[in-house]
């Protein structure tokens, strides 16, 4: 069966073909990052301009990439959401109205459950359940055991800031563009994660819940101490960007673990943007013990992408058939402590 996947929830509009679920024929991900960058964050209204003027010469880059015609597309998959609703809108109209040209069946996927398939993807067959999930996006932070796919069963979420959120709010303090987090790995790289150390945020009485906004704040109050100082902030950056992108990421490696104890889960699957980060690989080799499985997405499918929804939507298929034209609408706050989404 071959896929389309269309992926608009938030700055990148991406299509991919895919086979029978995991075979990527193209994967294209037009991202609209240097229209954004000037603003320091998304800009909604701009993103969807963006989206109508770029969605079908994409289509045609993905269809012409996998070597297929627009008639060999069996299923269309979008991610109906959570994310801006306009760019939601966008994604969903042009999967319904490619569905009634081709005639061919089209289902709406949650991006969430997208991010935690995408490092599946690589092998052959879906591994064997129960395994623990853990998403770590710019607007998501959950960890969940994975019962089977489709079927989640909750375990913690972050009750402030996701964590791709708070790399981005702390590199604005820092000066840096957005997004912040590669631009943070990036300098972190030349400096020293013991000169300014950030504790690690803890949640009183929820042990596996995540807190970023305290850290956001040592961050930023490190920073006027250091100005207040007369200290050159210029020279210190790559210092904070280095004690905060350890005290983030530990805590999730920290946290990870425990769950996967809790969970009784010898197997763990990252997804999201920040599962791109090559620290956060290097901490889990370090800290994880040799019995935890570690999966991170392969090249292409951390950060946004359709490669996951037309993979995931392969399997939501066999599970509810199609979505209703008319009955389909965009999910701007989908929640993902859904349980058997495949179903819903
Ligand atoms: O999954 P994603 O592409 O979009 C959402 O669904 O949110 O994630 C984007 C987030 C941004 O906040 C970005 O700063 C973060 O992922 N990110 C990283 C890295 N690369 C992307 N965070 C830390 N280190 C990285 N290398
Ligand atoms: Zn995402």
């Amino acid at each position: 069966m071959i896929v389309l996947g269309i992926e608009s929830t938030c700055d990148e509009t991406a299509i991919s073909i895919v086979r029978n679920g995991n075979e990527i024929l193209s994967n294209v991900i037009f991202s609209q990052t240097e229209l954004h960058k000037k603003y320091g964050g998304v800009f909604p209204e701009l993103a969807c301009r963006k989206h109508l003027d770029t969605i079908f010469p994409v289509i045609d880059q993905a269809v012409n990439e996998a070597g297929i015609s627009i008639k060999d597309v069996d299923l269309i998959s979008v991610a109906k959401g959570p994310g801006l609703i306009g760019a939601l809108i966008i994604g969903l109209n042009v999967a319904k109205t490619l569905s009634l040209c081709l005639n061919k069946p089209f289902i709406g996927v949650s991006h969430i459950e997208a991010h935690l398939y995408a490092p599946m993807m690589q092998f052959e067959h879906l591994p064997k359940f129960p395994c623990l999930g853990v998403v770590i996006s710019g607007g998501h932070t959950n960890i969940v055991k994975i019962n089977h796919l489709g079927e989640y069963q909750h375990i913690s979420s972050t009750v402030d800031d996701a964590i791709g959120e708070a790399f981005d709010k702390a590199a604005k303090m820092l000066d840096l563009p957005y997004p912040g987090g590669p631009e943070i790995e990036k300098i972190a790289q030349l400096g020293d994660e013991k000169k300014y150390v950030f504790s690690r945020p803890f949640v009183k009485k929820s042990p596996m819940s995540f807190s970023f906004s305290g850290l956001k704040t040592q961050v930023f109050r490190t920073i006027e101490k250091l100005k207040k100082n007369g200290l050159n902030l210029e020279t210190e950056k790559k210092h904070l960007a280095a004690g905060f992108q350890f005290a983030a990421l530990s805590d999730i490696v920290y946290k990870t673990i425990l769950a996967a104890e809790a969970a009784d889960c010898t197997t763990i699957f990252l997804g999201g943007g920040v599962s791109n980060s090559s620290k956060l690989r290097e901490l889990f080799a370090a800290y994880a013990p040799s019995t935890l499985k570690v999966v991170f997405p392969p090249k292409g499918l951390s950060l946004d992408n359709a490669a996951m929804i037309a993979g995931l939507g392969y399997h939501k298929y066999q599970f509810q058939k199609k979505s209703d034209l008319f009955s389909l609408y965009p999910s701007p706050k989908l929640p993902f402590s859904l349980q058997n989404s495949l179903c819903n």
